[in-house]
């Protein structure tokens, strides 16, 4: 089954269980200073679980769902490996309380809680054909405790003890995104050894002093990566072989003239990254979220150089994230918008490029000591432009360590020149 195919099918799922079908928000929050953009499906309804806002009034109903695009930050630099991802979409259906009738057979509008959110996952998941490996639920830390009601329900649907595995705060309880909100204790659903779907209960609200308050009523968040799903379902080696990253692969492949498969990656990854935020009216910039584009921009640039790939091939490639992607995100159908930004970008960044790959190659020896090595890549950075994040990449293609001295270093050289640039 094609990636469309399962979009519909988990969107009609949960339709015909009383959720309104809500389009995802754009990965620029609108309403959510706590995060520079959305990682999350729980973002744009942040206020109905603080009842803030009234899902009836707003929904008809206190059930939602949505797929929705997120872009994650964290991980930036293990892009390039099996399973990380900047932007990736995300499927959740969502319950703000009061909570009514939590039967799996009740179909709204009113709200449920973990009863029928985990009956329907475990539903949804069998009729796709997958088998569950196991499963794990909030064990009990600190004072929230063991969700011992989450376990029953699994045991219910006939999971030995051996497949329910208790977790602590680190790994099964969810939020907030940024410094507050709501969030709560997660069960999480592992097929193939991959976690792919992340139920959190929402049953608190964390303030900006990390403490924990009741919510007025517990809600439902629930989060199934998009890709991953496709990979257990699609049986593919990565994410990068299913089918939503099949026409970009189709062109690299012809474009490249080496087998790198990390590089290779990254393109997909920031590629398709790039073109999801400049659709939802991100520029490049150095300040915060612009300059998460301009970081990703910049990687792909070196990547794309690297294997060997003329820059004018990008509007192929620019093109063939649209074709894939165009017809559930409309905002994508702005090509030459979109083609426009990115290129003015990268071609701005491979002029600063060339000459600091050239510098670096001609001072960079690999035997210096860590104080020398910050010195140079200090100097790479205000004489050259070259980014310390693109130094740091061009030192571990050499396999020369950076290491924290280094780090130290080139941090203090970096202060005072900020100390006199600003007078
Ligand atoms: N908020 C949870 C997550 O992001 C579930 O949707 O994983």
């Amino acid at each position: 089954m094609k990636s469309e195919e399962i979009r519909k099918l988990f969107l009609e799922f949960f339709e015909k269980r009383g959720h309104k079908i809500i389009p995802s928000s754009s990965l620029i929050p609108y309403d959510d200073p706590s995060v520079l953009l959305t990682t999350a499906g729980m973002q744009q309804f942040k206020k109905y679980f603080t009842r803030e806002k009234d899902p009836n009034q707003d929904f008809g109903t206190q059930r939602t769902a949505s797929i929705q695009k997120c872009f994650r930050t964290t991980d930036i630099e293990e892009i390039g490996d099996e399973s990380h991802l900047t932007f990736f979409e995300m499927l959740g259906n969502f319950s703000f309380g009061p909570v009514g009738n939590d039967d799996p057979a009740n179909f709204g509008p009113d709200g449920y809680f973990k009863k029928s959110a985990i009956y329907w996952a475990y539903e949804f998941i069998k009729s796709l054909g997958l088998e569950i490996d196991y499963v794990t639920v909030f064990g009990g830390q600190g004072e929230v405790p063991f969700d011992e009601e989450s376990y029953k329900i699994w045991q219910e649907l006939g999971f030995p003890e051996n497949k329910i595995l208790k977790r602590g705060r680190e790994d099964n309880f969810w939020g907030p995104t940024g410094d507050e909100g709501p969030c709560g204790p997660t069960t999480e659903i592992y097929v193939d050894n991959l976690e792919i779907w992340n139920l959190v209960f929402n049953e608190y609200y964390q303030d900006k002093n990390g403490k924990l308050q009741k919510l007025q009523y517990p809600g439902v968040d629930t989060g199934m990566g998009f890709e991953r799903l496709m990979k257990v379902l699609q049986k593919t080696p990565t994410i990068f072989e299913t089918d939503l990253f099949e026409n970009l692969r189709n062109i690299l492949e012809k474009l490249v003239k080496k087998d790198d498969q990390r590089r290779k990656r990254i393109v997909f990854d920031h590629l398709r990254g790039s073109v999801f935020l400049v659709a939802d009216g991100l520029y490049p910039s150095n300040l915060d979220r612009g300059y998460v584009l301009r970081r990703i921009l910049r990687r792909l640039t070196l990547n794309l150089k690297f294997l060997e790939i003329e820059l004018i091939n990008l509007e192929e490639l620019i093109k063939a994230v649209i074709d894939k992607y165009g017809q559930f995100y409309p905002e994508l159908k702005k090509f030459d918008k979109i083609k426009n930004m990115i290129y003015e970008e990268v071609i701005s960044f491979e002029k600063t490029l060339v000459s600091g790959l050239k510098e670096f190659e001609r001072i960079i020896k690999g035997n210096e000591d860590d104080n020398i090595l910050g010195e140079k890549i200090f100097f790479l950075y205000t004489s050259y432009g070259l980014p310390v994040e693109i130094s740091k990449e061009l030192l571990r293609q050499k396999q020369i360590n950076w290491s924290e001295m280094a780090e130290k270093k080139f941090n203090e050289l970096f202060k005072k020149h900020q100390q006199i640039s600003k007078g």
